[in-house]
């Protein structure tokens, strides 16, 4: 089945069928917004899309890949007979850096700038198209002078600094595979990914600014390649100026790359070539190195950035805050952007250096046109307070982007309304590291959106919605995540290991991608993200989704932000602990604990109203903002905490802590 849009009654058992939810439904949102004429009129993606998709998938897919330029076409478009591994546009071949760089200044876009970047401390830079060309082929003699060839494995340690973007590029153009390790991992975290891909070069920097302070980033690298054999050299960015150790191994990157020709001649390479590896934490000790190969990952990138975002390369200037460590800095700040000729920002620092305004200066600076950015930015904006951004110009914006977790319907109010002036449309995309690209989201435009829904699988792509058995849920019901089509960026393997990609994402149900995300449809097929299925709830026997609870608490004008845990509990199974952050300037006062499990009750019914619910200042959450429930968990059922050496700021445990006695509130 090639379906694009949610399921239909026909194919889908009717509620009643269902004896029990997978996972509950329990919220119900009734606002919508359907795309203004004015915008419809303009933008690129037209409800032609989804039609054109579901005569015909394959067709689709190739339609989107003709739009790259290839040095020679493809024969099969998909071969899908060694599922789950698939072949996306076999026999084509084509250079990555040439469709991101080459190609448009070959075109005459040369002037046209790919990059401002702004540094943290306030420098900043402008680089053309022309000059990307000129950086990347430098970059791509100076790896090819270190011996660096097709098929190495390159691992890139840096900054959000240019370098970063033209590291990629390089090894794109010669066929190394690079590994971004982000720059906030810590040494060992950057040995076991070196020594699991056999990285035979390093790229980095002796340091990078962040909150104020350079921070060092080569001491990390002189520890991992000391324990990593396979390591040749070691090529170091000049970017803090701050003093660093040097091995033999060490190589100034202006030293060796600045003397290189800068012209570079770039041979094609098979659309199935890999093209990188980015590692993944797992549910079990060693992460997992999602593999990701050339033509169908670059295809699927370039569609979704310019429907999804409705990029114009002539006028619009791109935000995606993601760090390249992540995967959506790969696919929306590099490699998406620069194939449709984009003009992107790219800032090195943090939202709140050298003040909480920080991002919405940079808005009005570069009049940004289009931002992508994460829910939990959003929240701590909203805890902050909108007088903030409504000291800036911010009317440039035309499109406003969420990624990485379930947006609470709140936050999402608050994001159009203040970010984005009530005016720009917000597309919630749904992806992971493993699909490589966006999958489930609205077309701007196109699809009426609805706060905190990712509303619909994109033209080319099959989700769907299960029960246990693997049976679709009807409008209404709730139940697991699953693909049902393979699609041109989907990972082609964990490095290494098949197997585990076999065990982890197929073996659920036959021929059904696994996410590991709960969902549920609403009335009219709306998808609505519910989280992770292991953070589900079982209260008494019914299954309830941790987001449900927590847009329920972000729904109260008191609460900024919250996270939701069950914890194991004598009488119901596990019961329902919540902590929350108050918006700046609101008074805890004496109710207000009873007030938000009142209103929890009343949104989405008393079956959820929390146990016990903290008053807390911080929550833990990972480098790339997803809180870590696992050591809420173990605070709830009062266990020594975890593992912390994931946590963003270590410091938040001791507070989340030291701030329990005062708010215990269990009644
Ligand atoms: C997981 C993947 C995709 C790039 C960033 C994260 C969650 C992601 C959404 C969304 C609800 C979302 C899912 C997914 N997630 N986007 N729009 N709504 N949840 O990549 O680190 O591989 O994480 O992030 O749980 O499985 P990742």
């Amino acid at each position: 089945m090639t379906t694009t849009t949610p399921a239909t009654p026909n194919e889908s058992p009717t509620r009643s069928d269902v004896s029990h939810d997978a996972i509950e439904n329990l919220s119900r949102e009734d606002r919508a917004f359907p795309p203004s004429a004015e915008f419809a009129a303009q933008a690129n993606a037209t409800a032609a899309l989804y039609d054109a998709a579901a005569a015909d998938r394959i067709a689709f897919w190739e339609e989107q890949a003709r739009g790259l330029q290839w040095e020679k076409p493809w024969h099969t478009a998909l071969d899908w007979s060694g599922a789950p591994f698939a072949k996306w546009f076999d026999g084509g071949k084509l250079n990555v850096a040439v469709n991101c760089v080459d190609r448009h200044v070959a075109a005459g876009h040369g002037a046209q700038v790919a990059y401002h970047f702004e540094g943290e401390p306030g420098d900043s830079r402008d680089i053309t198209y022309a000059e990307l060309l000129t950086e990347v082929c430098r970059a791509a003699n100076a790896l090819e002078s270190l011996g660096v060839r097709a098929g190495d494995r390159v691992a890139i340690y840096l900054p959000m600094i240019p370098e970063a973007a033209v590291a990629m590029l390089a090894c794109a153009r010669i066929g190394a595979v690079h590994s971004v390790v982000f720059g906030g991992f810590s040494a060992e975290a950057l040995r076991s990914r070196i020594e699991d891909a056999q990285a035979v070069l390093v790229i980095t920097s002796d340091g990078g600014h962040r909150k104020g302070k350079p921070m060092a980033l080569k001491p990390a690298v002189d520890e991992a390649v000391a324990a990593s054999p396979s390591v040749r050299n070691v090529l170091v960015v000049k970017r803090t100026g701050q003093d660093v150790e040097w091995t033999d191994k060490d190589l100034w990157w202006h030293d060796v790359v600045d003397a290189q020709p800068d012209t570079h001649e770039a041979a094609s390479f098979d659309a199935e070539h890999p093209l990188f590896i980015l590692y993944t934490s797992g549910t079990t000790g060693k992460p997992k190195g999602i593999l990701h190969t050339t033509g169908g990952y670059l295809t699927q990138v370039t569609y979704t950035h310019r429907t999804v975002f409705d990029l114009k390369p002539d006028t619009d200037v791109f935000w995606c805050t993601a760090d390249i460590g992540w995967v959506t800095g790969h696919s929306y700040v590099v490699y998406g952007p620069l194939a449709n000729r984009a003009t992107s920002l790219m800032y090195e620092g943090t939202p709140d250096t050298p003040h909480n305004g920080r991002w919405w200066e940079l808005v009005e600076k570069y009049r940004v046109s289009i931002l992508y950015t994460a829910p939990t930015a959003i929240r701590t904006f909203m805890k902050w307070g909108e007088d903030i951004p409504a000291r800036f110009d911010m009317s440039s914006l035309r499109v406003l982007g969420s990624v990485g977790e379930p947006i609470n319907p709140e936050a999402w109010m608050w994001y159009r309304r203040v970010i984005g002036g009530e005016r720009c449309p917000i597309v919630d995309t749904w992806w992971q590291t493993e699909t490589g690209g966006i999958m489930i989201s609205p077309l701007p435009g196109v699809t009426e959106t609805k706060p905190g829904s990712a509303m619909t699988a994109l033209p080319g792509i099959g989700a769907q919605v299960v029960d246990d058995e693997a049976r679709p849920v009807g409008n209404g019901g709730g139940g697991y995540l699953v693909l049902t089509e393979p699609w041109p960026a989907m990972l082609r393997g964990i490095w290494g290991d098949n197997q585990r990609y076999v065990d982890t994402y197929w073996s659920r149900w036959n021929g059904l991608y696994f996410a590991g995300d709960g969902a549920k449809l609403d009335e009219d097929g709306a998808i609505w993200l519910l989280g992770r299925v292991d953070d589900v709830m079982n209260v008494s026997g019914h299954r309830i989704s941790t987001t449900e609870v927590e847009s329920a608490l972000v729904s109260h004008p008191s609460v900024a932000e919250s996270a939701v845990v069950g914890a194991s509990d004598d009488m119901t199974g596990q019961g329902i602990v919540a902590f929350v952050i108050l918006r700046e300037g609101v008074d805890p006062g004496e109710n207000v604990v009873a007030d938000l499990r009142n209103h929890v009750a009343h949104e989405i019914g008393p079956i959820a109203k929390p146990r016990q619910i903290l008053l807390v200042a911080e929550l833990p959450k990972t480098r790339s903002g997803k809180i870590m429930r696992r050591l809420l968990r173990d605070i709830a059922e009062h266990r020594e905490i975890g593992d912390v050496t994931t946590l963003a700021d270590a410091n938040v445990m001791t507070l989340i802590g030291q701030g329990l006695d005062s708010a215990n509130a269990e009644d």
